[in-house]
């Protein structure tokens, strides 16, 4: 087989980024719902996200600081309230999750615009995805800060307290590199384009 070696300590931060979400596919998509300290409702997604352990069963996400450096409302959300939902995500909702990703300003709730219901959690207070199938209630275990500057990351692990499962779950869809998706329901790949804010 014929290689290309890269050597990281050559390549700028979003070029890492490039490579390792272009290699590192299919990825879950975490639709995650967080309440700011001023109690401003947030919804994002995120896509370094993993099944961490089942005992205690624990999910891991990554809102990593941005292109410049600076940290995503949800990462600040969870430090400051210790609590989220994180809400998979389905073809039939994938529209409003890319509109969720959206960079809005603190003050300025996503979920209008992604045009998905808030509905009550049963043990945090953050709300659940009405129209996502499998939503996980979180209490955040721990932080781990990697790095500093351009797309360091920040691992949220977190203890899954309470799930609610649809009686038939859709599969999810999968982010592959790019704008590309996958959707595990049929197979079938589509793109989406990011938004602007
Ligand atoms: C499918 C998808 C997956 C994403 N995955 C991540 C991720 O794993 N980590 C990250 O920092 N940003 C990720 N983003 C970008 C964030 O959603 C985006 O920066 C968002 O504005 C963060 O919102 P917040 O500032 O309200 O937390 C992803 C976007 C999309 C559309």
């Amino acid at each position: 087989m014929s290689m290309r070696t890269v050597v990281f300590a050559e390549l700028a931060p979003v070029e890492a980024y490039t490579l390792l979400a272009t290699l590192v596919v299919p990825r879950p998509i975490a639709l995650v719902s967080s309440l700011g300290a001023d109690g401003v409702a947030n919804l994002a997604p995120f896509s370094f996200f993993m099944l961490g352990g089942a005992n205690p069963p624990s999910l891991v996400i990554s809102p990593t600081l941005s292109s410049k450096g600076i940290e995503k409302d949800t990462l600040r959300n969870i430090r400051e309230t210790g609590e989220y939902v994180i809400n998979l995500v389905h073809r039939e909702i994938a529209v409003g999750m890319n509109e969720a990703s959206a960079p809005l300003p603190p003050e300025e709730s996503e979920w209008e615009r992604a045009g998905l219901t808030p509905i009550p959690s049963a043990q945090v207070r953050p709300a659940r995805v009405e129209e996502s199938s499998v939503q996980f209630e979180c209490r955040l275990f721990q932080i781990v800060e990697h790095g500093q500057g351009p797309n360091a990351a920040r691992y949220i692990i977190g203890e899954v307290l309470v799930a609610h499962v649809a009686e038939n779950v859709v599969p999810p869809v999968a982010r592959l590199g790019g704008k590309g998706y996958l959707d595990l329901a049929d197979g079938s790949t589509f793109e989406l384009g990011r938004p602007n804010a």
